[in-house]
């Protein structure tokens, strides 16, 4: 990470002042819940949130799902981990491929590198597709923000989460 993600690095300190965990994030993650509600066909126990930052949709999404929290960012990571002490988080670049590894009972994630950019929409839309996953987009949007939301399934897994602010 270099110097445009300092929110994400030395000025992650400021990250909890960015609205309250338990109220403002909670309605965004009802909507969450009940997309996956919607798609997942058969009762979904886990989910992974990449790019989870410091935590805050962990810590209402956790209230329905065993969640595992991904994100780059070591100081957002740790932030995550305070708020959300009984949760499993992992480092991880989401231009990484991800391995799921369950064993035991317990969650490994394994990181693989690919050299990917940053896509359009209409790229995510078929790439997304191209892997397998049903691919369900909706929209939220609450206010001002409006975002295009993936929810992604795939067979024999529960759920992962993809949001995307609108562009254009
Ligand atoms: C705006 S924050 C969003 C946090 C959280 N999803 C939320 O809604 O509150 C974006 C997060 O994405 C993480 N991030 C940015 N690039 C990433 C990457 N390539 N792989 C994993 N996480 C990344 C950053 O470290 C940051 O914590």
């Amino acid at each position: 990470m270099n110097d445009t993600c300092r929110l994400y690095t030395d000025l992650a300190w400021l990250w909890p002042m960015w609205g309250d965990a338990a109220t403002e994030y909670a309605h965004y993650c009802q909507h969450v819940t009940g997309l996956i509600r919607q798609h997942v066909k058969r009762p979904a126990a886990t989910l992974l949130d990449i790019g989870g930052g410091g935590g805050k949709n962990v810590l209402n999404l956790s209230r329905d799902f065993d969640v595992t929290g991904l994100d780059l960012s070591p100081a957002m990571l740790a932030q995550a981990k305070e708020l959300n002490p009984g949760c499993t988080f992992s480092q991880g670049d989401i231009t990484t491929i991800l391995y799921l590894i369950r064993a035991h009972g317990r969650l490994r994630i394994e990181t693989d590198h690919w050299t990917l950019g940053i896509f359009s929409l209409d790229t995510w839309r078929h790439v997304l597709r191209e892997t397998g996953l049903q691919v369900h987009e909706g929209r939220y949007n609450p206010g001002e923000d409006r975002y295009t939301v993936f929810t992604c399934v795939k067979k024999g897994q529960d759920a992962m989460r993809l949001v995307f602010g609108e562009f254009g």
